[in-house]
């Protein structure tokens, strides 16, 4: 079985991440979205609300779950058994980040493939920030983001 850990905040998941992780799905048996919990940032929404939302947001996604972990990325991906790591590669401002990341992840674990996959243009510039400005600021993100998103934002504003 080959087994795919798309790794990421997800604070909260766009429809960048949806498309994303519909491509994966359809490469590997299955996917597992894992929610970094601790993080040098401080997230937004809590871990258990970030992963309700996407619990919600791929209900119809068959071969895909949630989990959520701390620590190292690759640590995490080995525990599962992992073929690969999953990341979306949008822009070119993306570009030197990823590849850190991916060079840095081979270097800790040699049998670990990054996989880079490419969403549809238009959410070249949708990032989880970019929505929660919006959002915040009482502005439309219901293009953006899964209805459960788009409901969470809206059940703040009342
Ligand atoms: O959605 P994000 O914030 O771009 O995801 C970044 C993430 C969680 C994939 C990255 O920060 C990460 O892997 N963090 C876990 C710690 C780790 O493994 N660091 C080494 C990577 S070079």
């Amino acid at each position: 079985m080959t087994l795919a850990i798309y790794p990421g905040s997800f604070d909260p998941i766009t429809n960048g991440h949806i498309d994303v992780l519909k491509r994966a799905s359809k490469l590997f048996d299955k996917v597992i979205i894992a929610v970094l919990i601790n993080q040098s940032k401080t997230p937004f929404l809590p871990i258990e609300t970030r992963i309700d939302l996407i619990i919600d947001a791929i209900k119809d996604i068959k071969n895909v779950e949630v989990d959520s972990f701390n620590g190292l990325t690759v640590k995490y991906a080995q525990s599962k058994n992992a073929n690969a790591l999953i990341r979306g590669l949008r822009a070119v401002s993306d570009f030197e980040h990823e590849m850190q990341m991916a060079q840095m992840n081979k270097n800790l674990c040699k049998d670990l493939e990054t996989i880079f996959l490419v969403p549809k243009v238009k959410y070249n510039f949708l990032s989880s920030s970019v929505v929660r400005e919006i959002a915040l600021l009482g502005g439309d993100i219901s293009n953006l983001v899964p209805q459960s998103v788009n409901d969470y934002f809206e059940s703040m504003k009342k």
